[in-house]
């Protein structure tokens, strides 16, 4: 027997966007990327362990940059063709007649950039609000952007009180947590960004010792003033910041490759310079991908919910408005046009953020 909302309720038609060239240098959103209108959405009919689930949103990552390159990398490539690969949160609409889960049930999953998507019941994972928290922390601290702040910065970072941690790309979703796990764990926090506003709401908001504008001219000889040297480098940002900072290590630091966002849409990065510094400083340089902590991130999102409810971790979401404006918006986190949390809402179903492209 067949479960499914009032079919009524449902629309006949449904809209995705799909890859249609691989961009060389730059996205650009309406030739990279193609939005397909009017797909039927009899033509995504659950089979038996299967579910139909509105999209309601979606996760716009950095990442995304290298599945539109030919190379495989961490993931394969999309495909020409394909629709957008992307991880979110919508609800089951409609189930398979053996589907485990239930009509109205709030689930994540990687649906891509579409208003509906057919998806096998374990591909699905259901997600309830915790107390103190809301829907879209399942896409900040209770997400993948939270488990990389949490286990780039305590696994590899190792921090311990007293201790000097710089953050770059310190206003995003991952930066802007990570200042904040490192403010909590009694750091002095150093953090760069990429406008006078996003300094501001640093150094206002979420408490980091200092922040700096890296758009400035004087941008190194004022991380030399006041920042001086460090234990902790969490780097999202890599190039020639990166080169900087292998030059202002501590004894012993500890360099987190969490990213290296100035490169993502440079088809020829400069190599690294300074390197030979990790030698005589005895310091650690360590890359690292979130998912191959998976299998921690119960407890580590425990504690993340723990700091949210006690008011010691803020968080902030950009939210753009439906599916149309994913190809616009994913060029924002390469502009640094977004702070904090970047996300399309599809549906209409859920109110009260703010929508701002
Ligand atoms: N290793 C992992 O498992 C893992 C998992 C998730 C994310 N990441 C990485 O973590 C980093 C942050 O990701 P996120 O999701 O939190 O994105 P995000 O920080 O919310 O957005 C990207 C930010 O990067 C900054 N940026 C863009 N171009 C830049 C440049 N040329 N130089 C310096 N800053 C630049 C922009 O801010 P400004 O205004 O400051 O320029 C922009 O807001 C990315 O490098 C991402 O690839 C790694």
């Amino acid at each position: 027997m067949r479960r499914s909302l009032d079919p009524k309720s449902l629309p006949t038609t449904y809209t995705r966007v799909v890859l249609a060239e691989r961009p060389v240098g730059d996205i650009i959103p309406h030739k990279t990327f193609r939005t397909e209108p009017e797909q039927k959405l009899a033509d995504l009919e659950p089979g038996e362990k299967q579910v139909l689930v509105a999209v309601d949103y979606l996760s716009l990552d950095p990442a995304m940059r290298s599945w539109l390159g030919e190379k495989k990398t961490y993931m394969p490539p999309v495909k020409i063709g394909e629709i957008m690969r992307a991880e979110g949160l919508g609800t089951i609409v409609k189930t398979g007649k053996d589907s485990k889960w239930k009509v109205g049930q709030t689930v994540k999953g990687v649906f891509g950039w579409t208003e509906y998507a057919q998806m096998d019941d374990k591909a699905v994972a259901l997600r309830t609000v915790p107390k103190g928290g809301e829907l879209l922390d399942f896409l900040g601290p209770f997400g993948n952007v939270g488990m990389t702040a949490y286990f780039g910065l305590f696994d590899i970072g190792k921090p311990k009180p007293g201790e000097t941690l710089v953050v770059t790309g310190a206003a995003g979703a991952v930066g802007s947590l990570v200042c904040q796990l490192g403010v909590l764990k009694g750091l002095k926090v150093y953090a760069v960004a990429g406008s006078d506003e996003k300094v501001q709401w640093l150094e206002k908001e979420l408490g980091v010792t200092k922040a700096f504008n890296y758009k400035n001219k004087d941008i190194y000889d004022q991380l030399k003033k006041h920042m001086k040297t460090f234990d902790i480098y969490f780097d999202n940002v890599g190039g020639e910041m990166l080169n900087f900072m292998l030059t202002r290590m501590n004894l012993f630091a500890r360099i987190v490759v969490c990213g290296g966002i100035s490169d993502y849409n440079n088809p020829n990065p400069a190599g690294l310079k300074g390197h030979l510094n990790l030698i005589s400083m005895r310091a650690l340089m360590q890359g690292f991908l979130v998912l191959d902590y998976a299998s921690k991130f119960g407890p580590a999102i425990a504690e993340m919910q723990q700091w949210l409810t006690e008011g010691k971790l803020k968080r902030k979401y950009h939210v753009v408005d439906g599916i149309k404006s994913a190809p616009e918006a994913l060029p924002l986190l390469y502009n640094g046009g977004n702070t904090g949390k970047l996300v399309v809402r599809v549906s209409n179903i859920r109110e009260g953020v703010k929508t701002k492209l």
